[in-house]
Parts: structure tokens; C-alpha cells; sequence
């Protein structure tokens, strides 16, 4: 254990063991006596450790954590904690309608009431599935307890008739392919079940593997801990490390602020540019960041993150998985190369094991440069998220590492004869709108369209549906188009390669740029300039805008639940991260 032990009280004894109110030490004391803990455990100033349990059968990413936790509170005995296992609020991202990052918040504000409510000394997050890795840490960065994240793992590979088969990317694929009338329903079910062939989150470069990377980058889990994959014995052994690693935490008394420092969110998102990285991840570190008071935005992404290499060959930027990824050396290995090409911004930055991230990871092998690339052979040159503005919005991101390699060179890399892209738009509002009509002939999308999806984002859907990656219509597909520019008020499922522009605040539904836009209008995007515009003039804005408050402003359907409506009143929009205003200031 590292560090000195510290002689202040731990927050637990002023539950269990305050002489001057016996009367309600006994109350609080008692009932936690009825399964067997005993006096001696909960009164002998020995740290109380929470672990926050994402898993169940109805979170089937994070549902193993239920057998890790066995290894994580042995962990926490053994180096004179006690435990206390306690479940959060499911999110599961494939399950949950309309979204799952509706529940974000609200497992983030579940968790604050119970870390803050119950006599917790410590805690371990158990994270994994998309949304459970950002509510469990902007959680610990409100509360601030010492907090150690622990990541379930990726699934295994998946593999079909001799090739992988990646988590989302290929329903992506497969889709394309039932739709162009290549394979049957059948088949497409089992290609798509053979991508999720054990226990664990999504084994693509997905939000998940990249949320949970980012959590190591930030120093928040142990080094090496998100990409082992779930159902691997080193899982059970790293789980046991991060139980006796927060009793030291505890001791030494290292919260999350002394680790998500402004430099450490540097550092993830310079990660994130390298492992090709999740469109989602802004949205949830510009959160986590405003839980602590750490001043982030989407700015920052493309200052700090565009210029790093894609370093990282997973799908769907590339073609390895999890299991690829974690015998390569995982985040170490990827901030090891870094490293030494002097691109990790800050590697001083501290970690949950109280060394610095450098320490962690200088001497880390690559032990797969195919799946790992150095820098001085990237997959991709300049691979970060550029931050757009115009008259649609005053921010979207779109992930570079995801662009052709044709539209890279004539659209954004080509420093002679930069061109901006010219399109006719084709508006859907919401998903259901873009379902119902996008196969209709009398649209006449062509080639040169580009699709936009509003009413998706943090009010409209709500809590942001992961829908502007627009398959285009199916009479496109055949003719061998199988992409459109896509852009949108929504966000986009990190399993998918479109490189589609996105998370554009503000939305439609507060009325955003983006609320104005027809069908028909012409829209030019310059990537270079990190401009998006309606081409119309001035006072044609003037005259919409005026139009869309007299219609009462953007329509957006009805709230379906309590939750739903109470979010709608106080959220923020995806730029911002998506958090309940109210939230933020309690630091
Ligand atoms: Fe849960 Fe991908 S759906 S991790
Ligand atoms: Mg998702």
C-alpha cells in the first residue's frame, strides 16, 4: 500500500461510533448488525469501502461485476477495509428506451444522494457499459470521496465464418447488407449475436472501450485495467487490486479532484485522438469536468486533441477488438508511444496509485505494433475531433479518424487548395420521421445530398438519441453509395464509422440554427475553416426565426415519464455536457 496513513476519523465514524449521541449511533448502528458485521468492524475506525454495482440481468455489459465484486471486497478485507456492495441504477445502452443517456443523469444523481447519505469512507465504480462509466465518475467528482474506478472488461471477440465481428459496427455493416438483399433475416441475427460471445461491454472502439480507456487516462483506474477483457483471470486479479488499492486511497486521503485535474483531462482527450476514440466522449468529460469544476469545452477538444495520430487499429476505425487491444498493452501501451514522441501533454499527472501517469507507463512494451501503431506509422495523421460553427450551431463535433481517406485529402488535409462542401439538405425530425421516409423515391436524395437529423438532442429526444448516422436509402446502397454526409442535433453510436457531424448545440428544440434549416436549402460545410452555414440570406433568418415563434417555436414529443420531464427542465445541451444545471454547483 502506498503512501502514509493518515490519523483523522473517517467520515464512517461519525455514523457508527459518536459517544456523544449514543442514541443515534446505535440507531444507525444496529440494523447494519443484522447480517452478521459486527462492533468491532464498524467501530474500530477501520475505512467503510462502497462498491457502486452497475451490474445486473437487466445491465447485461456490466452484469459480471457481480462475480468481480466477490474479488473486489476480498480486496478491500485484506487490506483492513470493510465492505459494502450496493446497486445503482441500470443503464443499459441497447435496452433502454427511448435512450439510455437519458438515465445518465439520473444514476449520476442516485449515486451522489448515496455516497454523500450513507457512511461511506471510500468507493469503487464499477463501470463498463457506455453511460455507467461518466454517471459513476461525475458522482465521485461532486462528492469527492477517494474514488477508484474498476472497468468490467470487453467481450471477447466476436468472430463470424473466419473474419471479427465488433460490437455495433457490424449491425452497421449487416444492415447495409439485408438491405441491399445480399443476406436473409437469419443470417443477419447471426452475424450479429456472434459479436457478443461472453460476458462484457462492446469489444469495438465503441463509447464503452473508449469511456472506460478514458477513465485510466484520467488516472482513475489502476494502469492496464480497461482493456482486459472481462472473462480473462488478470480481470479477477486487477478487481482484487482495486479493493486494497482504495483502503490505501482512503488513507492517504487522494480524492478525485487531487486526480481529474485539468491536466488529466488533457492527457484523455490527446488518448482519445489516439485510440480513435467515441464521438460520445466530449459530451461526458466536458461533464465530468463541470462537476469539478474544471473548465473543459469542445474548443479544447480540437486544440488539445486534433493534431494526435490514430494510433489504435480497432473497429470501426479500424479492424482489431478488445482482445487485440489489451494484448497489445491497452492504455499504457498507447500512452507509452505517446510518450515517447512527447505527445502526452501532462505526464505528471497523478493516478489512482498514487504514481504519475509517466511513471505508469514509460517503460510499457507495445507488444503489437499492427494493433498499436507508433507514431512514427499512425493509421492516421491529425485524427482528433474538429469543433464546427456557423449559422446551424454554435458547436458539433465530427471524429476525423473516421473520414475517407478521398474525403480527407480533398476536404480537409489538402493545405493548397483547401475546399469547402457544397449540398442540398434533406431535413428528418426525429428518427421516426427519418425511418418512415428516407426509402421514398419523390425526395429525390441523391448523391449529393446531405441528410440532418434534429430533434434528437439533449431536450428534443430526450437525453440525445444516437441517430444522425443515417444509412442512405436503399436505392443509393444498390447503386454502391453507401454513405451521405450526416449532421445532426443527436449523437452517434460510437460503433459506427460514419463520419457524420454531430452533438450540434444548440439543439433545435431550444432553437438552435438548426430549427430554421428546409429541406432544399443549400448548406456548405468547411472543414478547414470549421465553418457550417445555411447558405440564405440574413434577413431570410430574421423571417424564419420569427416564423418558428409564432408556430410556438420547435415541436418535440410529449414527455413519456416524470424523469423525462424533470430532465427536460434543467439539462444542458450536448456541448456543455449534457449535465442538470443545477447540478453543477455543488463542488
Ligand atoms: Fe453496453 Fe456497448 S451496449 S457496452
Ligand atoms: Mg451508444
Amino acid at each position: 500500500m502506498a503512501g502514509a496513513k493518515t490519523t483523522k476519523k473517517f467520515r464512517s465514524q461519525e455514523w457508527f461510533d459518536n459517544p456523544d449521541n449514543p442514541g443515534m449511533t446505535a440507531l444507525y448502528l444496529e440494523r447494519y448488525l443484522n447480517y452478521g458485521l459486527t462492533r468491532e468492524e464498524l467501530q474500530s475506525g477501520k475505512p467503510l469501502i462502497g462498491i457502486a454495482q452497475t451490474g445486473s440481468d437487466l445491465s447485461p455489459c456490466n452484469r459480471h461485476h457481480i462475480e468481480l465484486a466477490k474479488r473486489v471486497r476480498e480486496g478491500i478485507v485484506a487490506a483492513g477495509g470493510v465492505a459494502f456492495e450496493f446497486p445503482c441504477h441500470p443503464i443499459q445502452e441497447t435496452g433502454k428506451r427511448p435512450t439510455a443517456s437519458l438515465d445518465r443523469n439520473l444514476a449520476y444523481l442516485s449515486l451522489v444522494e448515496v455516497l454523500y447519505g450513507y457512511p461511506l469512507d471510500g468507493v469503487v465504480l464499477t463501470i463498463g457499459c457506455d453511460k455507467t462509466t461518466p454517471a459513476m465518475l461525475m458522482a465521485a467528482a461532486t462528492v469527492n470521496i477517494p474514488a477508484i474506478a474498476l472497468s468490467v472488461g470487453p467481450m471477447l471477440n466476436g468472430w463470424h465464418k473466419g473474419k471479427r465481428t465488433g460490437s455495433g459496427t457490424i449491425v452497421w455493416e449487416s444492415r447495409q447488407r439485408l438491405s441491399a438483399g445480399e443476406i436473409d433475416y437469419d443470417e443477419f441475427m447471426d452475424i450479429v449475436a456472434s459479436s457478443a460471445p461472453s460476458v462484457g461491454y462492446c469489444n469495438t472502439m465503441g463509447t464503452a472501450t473508449t469511456m472506460n480507456s478514458l477513465a485510466e487516462a484520467l488516472g482513475m483506474q489502476l494502469p492496464g485495467s480497461a482493456a482486459i477483457p472481462a472473462p480473462y483471470r488478470e480481470r479477477g486479479q486487477i478487481s482484487y487490486e482495486t479493493g486494497k488499492r482504495i483502503v490505501g486511497m482512503v488513507h492517504e486521503d487522494l480524492k478525485p479532484s487531487d486526480i481529474m485535474t485539468r491536466e488529466a483531462f488533457e492527457n484523455a482527450i490527446v488518448i482519445n485522438s489516439a485510440i480513435g476514440g467515441s464521438t460520445n466522449a466530449p459530451i461526458h468529460l466536458n461533464a465530468i469536468a463541470r462537476h469539478l469544476g474544471v473548465k473543459l469545452d469542445n474548443d479544447d477538444w480540437q486544440a488539445v486533441g486534433h493534431k494526435i495520430p490514430l494510433l489504435v487499429n480497432l473497429q470501426p476505425a479500424g479492424e482489431y477488438l478488445g482482445e487485440d487491444y489489451h494484448h497489445a498493452g491497452g492504455v499504457p501501451a498507447v500512452a507509452a508511444e505517446l510518450l515517447k514522441a512527447g505527445l502526452l501533454p501532462h505526464p505528471a499527472a497523478l493516478t489512482v496509485n498514487g504514481r504519475s501517469m509517466g511513471d505508469n507507463c514509460a517503460n510499457v512494451e507495445n507488444l503489437n505494433p499492427e494493433v498499436i501503431h507508433p507514431v512514427s506509422n499512425p493509421l492516421k495523421e491529425s485524427a482528433g475531433f474538429i469543433n464546427l460553427k456557423g449559422n446551424l450551431f454554435d458547436s458539433a463535433i465530427m471524429k476525423t479518424s473516421v473520414i475517407s481517406p478521398e474525403f480527407r485529402d480533398r476536404y480537409l488535409s489538402n493545405p493548397k487548395d483547401p475546399e469547402a462542401f457544397e449540398g442540398k439538405a434533406m431535413v428528418f425530425d426525429g428518427p421516426e420521421d427519418y425511418h418512415a421516409r428516407i426509402d421514398d423515391p419523390a425526395l429525390g436524395i441523391d448523391e449529393h445530398t446531405l441528410l440532418f437529423m434534429r430533434g434528437a438532442g439533449a431536450v428534443g429526444y430526450p437525453g440525445g438519441a444516437e441517430v444522425v448516422n443515417m444509412q442512405p436509402p436503399a436505392y443509393l446502397i444498390k447503386k454502391g453509395i453507401h454513405s451521405l454526409p450526416c449532421i445532426g442535433d443527436g449523437r452517434q453510436s460510437g460503433t459506427s464509422g460514419t463520419p457524420s457531424i454531430l452533438n450540434a448545440s444548440p439543439e433545435a428544440a431550444v432553437g438552435g440554427g438548426l430549427a430554421l434549416l428546409k429541406s432544399g436549402d443549400r448548406v456548405r460545410i468547411d472543414l478547414r475553416k470549421g465553418t457550417a452555414d445555411i447558405l440564405v440570406t440574413d434577413d431570410e433568418i430574421v423571417r424564419r426565426r420569427a416564423e418558428l415563434q409564432n408556430n410556438g417555436g420547435y415541436h418535440f414529443p410529449e414527455h413519456q415519464t416524470p424523469w423525462q420531464e424533470i430532465q427536460r427542465g434543467m439539462v444542458d445541451q450536448l456541448s456543455e455536457g449534457m449535465v442538470l444545471k443545477p447540478a453543477v454547483k455543488y463542488q
